[in-house]
């Protein structure tokens, strides 16, 4: 399988996030071979969508010449596109926001109703495309949190791709957490092994990631001792 980690953290590849992210290919890679490629958003150069639509009728292309062209090409080349990213202000940070509005080319303006609701009608051919999100974000609750980012992605890739949340995640990126990491990104590999055989992850085994790693008093606690010490 073809993957592209999409990792729109504005850290580039010291995420938080990313840590995640890696345990879930090396689970996939337990189970297959896969060739898995990396963009990092924050070193590419993509100009913000200017909404003239132009790209959205006949094939037209964008006015912009920037790198999203390449990007564009290697999201049609893949079979999954992962995207890994922190979750900010309840959504996603803007280097990776810029990317996915610059997708639009891969739609038409044509508009067809699916269920009760409208969306575009593509103009590329994405039927082999597979989407999934995994999301870090700095509080310990996933409950009135993640939901935007999740519905918005879910919006956008037509419901059916895979998401994973996970809280707490700065604890990845500090060694003296190895203690509840190491046992943490153990089921996150299980994951990655049971995505890549079955095409599906267990809501149970999704729930458990999504669960904070510490319990939220005690990570808000050590937050906050932080502040106080500066
Ligand atoms: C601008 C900004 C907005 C943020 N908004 C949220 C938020 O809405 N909810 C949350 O739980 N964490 C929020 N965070 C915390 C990050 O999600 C958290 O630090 C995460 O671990 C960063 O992941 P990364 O290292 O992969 O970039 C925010 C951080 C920044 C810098």
């Amino acid at each position: 399988m073809k993957i592209l980690i999409l990792n729109g953290s504005p850290k580039g590849e010291n995420s938080d996030t990313m840590h995640i992210t890696r345990a879930f290919i090396e689970g996939m890679k337990e189970a297959a071979e896969h060739e898995v490629r990396i963009i990092n958003a924050v070193e590419k150069h993509v100009e913000y969508c200017t909404g003239c639509f132009v790209c959205m009728f006949n094939g037209g292309s964008c006015m912009h010449d920037d790198d999203m062209k390449e990007i564009l090409d290697e999201i049609l080349s893949s079979d999954l596109l992962l995207v890994s990213f922190p979750l900010y202000c309840y959504g996603m940070p803007a280097p990776l926001k810029a990317i996915i509005d610059r997708t639009l080319p891969l739609s038409s303006m044509a508009m067809q109703k699916v269920g009760d609701r409208y969306e575009h009608v593509g103009q590329a051919d994405v039927s082999r495309l597979r989407t999934m999100m995994i999301c870090g974000c700095g509080f310990p609750n996933s409950k009135h949190n993640f939901e935007p980012a999740v519905d918005q992605f879910r919006l956008l890739f037509h419901g059916d791709s895979t998401v994973m949340t996970v809280p707490e995640s700065p604890l990845f990126s500090v060694s003296s957490a190895d203690v509840v990491t190491v046992p943490r990104l153990e089921i996150v590999r299980k994951a990655g092994r049971q995505f890549a055989e079955s095409g599906t992850i267990d809501a149970a085994l999704l729930n458990e990631i999504g669960s904070p790693m510490i319990p939220d008093e005690q990570y808000a606690a050590i937050v906050n001792a932080g502040v106080n010490k500066e």
